[in-house]
């Protein structure tokens, strides 16, 4: 058995047909056929129930097609990790989802690149789901995100839970509940969520917040970026809720007090190809929590 039997097959179980696959493998549908027989007589069973339209594979083949698909993606993997070994120059890409930015994903970037100084570091923002992609397919070697985005070719490690804040303008009533307020109590407020960008994103966290206590709130609207939210807030349209870093972003008459749910946390990751070990994803972990320390962050070390 190859990868291209298995490769062939995929394709053929994700078609549903052997004509569609074939066009989509840019190949005959006969020696389609011929190949899948084949792979059938080697395991000795049938991967696809007989005369099915659409083409349903066996309890067999449905396994066998989990297992492939594993397969394949840990060929790619090798295949980007393997390039990457190959390369002269060491060089570091790291995906990143914008509202990291206004916490400490600078300090600690900055921090690498003189631990590292034969390290090339290169930043790009991306979306927690791009990343995934992203990882798959060697364009970056770390993406840092949001959401508990699960892949069998990645490893997610949990770096720590950042607290969430409601930003208001000063003149809100809230404003001077320094002590904090609860989903509860903002639920009926005008709210801007963030950002547009394809789902699931931050704003999708926050809604489901809301929905998990039950709430819904009463009066949203969706905007492109923090800024813009954190401006619209500033001029009195109505509030929204960021992560505490976001403290860093200032308006004139803009406050930001804490939420005070026990849930009211946004987690922040760093996800790496499974099989990456390399020396140079350790002495980014050591360099985080480095960061940590020096702020007396709590984080909970697993693994790395
Ligand atoms: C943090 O704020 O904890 C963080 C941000 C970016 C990368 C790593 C950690």
């Amino acid at each position: 058995m190859e990868l291209r039997h298995l490769r062939y097959f995929v394709a053929v179980v994700e078609e549903q047909s052997f004509t569609k696959a074939a066009e989509k493998l840019f190949i005959a549908q006969p020696p389609l056929s011929r190949q899948i027989q084949n792979l059938e007589n080697e395991l000795g069973i049938q991967l696809f129930e007989r005369g099915s339209r659409p083409l349903q594979t066996t309890q067999a083949g449905q396994f066998f097609y989990q297992h492939a698909v594993k397969l394949l993606s840990n060929a790619e993997e090798i295949k980007a990790m393997t390039k990457r070994v190959g390369t002269t120059d060491r060089v570091m890409r790291m995906g990143f989802v914008a509202s990291l930015l206004y916490g400490l994903l600078p300090r600690i970037t900055y921090l690498f690149r003189q631990q590292q100084p034969n390290l090339k570091v290169e930043l790009i923002e991306m979306s927690t789901k791009d990343q995934i992609q992203a990882l798959k397919e060697g364009r970056i070697d770390v993406g840092f995100g949001r959401l508990r985005i699960s892949d069998a070719a990645v490893r997610r490690v949990l770096l720590r839970e950042e607290p969430l804040m409601v930003a208001v303008h000063s003149s809100h009533p809230f404003s001077n509940k320094t002590e904090g307020v609860y989903l509860a109590e903002i639920a009926e407020e005008n709210m801007f969520f963030y950002p547009t960008t394809s789902k699931p994103n931050f704003s999708t966290q926050m809604q489901s917040i809301f929905s998990e206590h039950g709430l819904e709130p009463r009066y949203s609207k969706e905007v492109r970026e923090i800024q813009l939210a954190l401006g619209l807030v500033a001029a009195g349209e109505g509030i929204c809720v960021v992560p505490d870093s976001a403290r860093t972003i200032q308006f004139p008459h803009l406050k930001y007090i804490p939420l005070l749910d026990a849930d009211a946390f946004s987690p922040i990751f760093l996800a790496t190809r499974n099989l990456d070990e390399s020396e140079d994803i350790h002495a980014l972990f050591d360099c985080i929590y480095q960061i940590y320390d020096l702020e007396a962050i709590k984080y909970d070390r697993a693994g790395f």
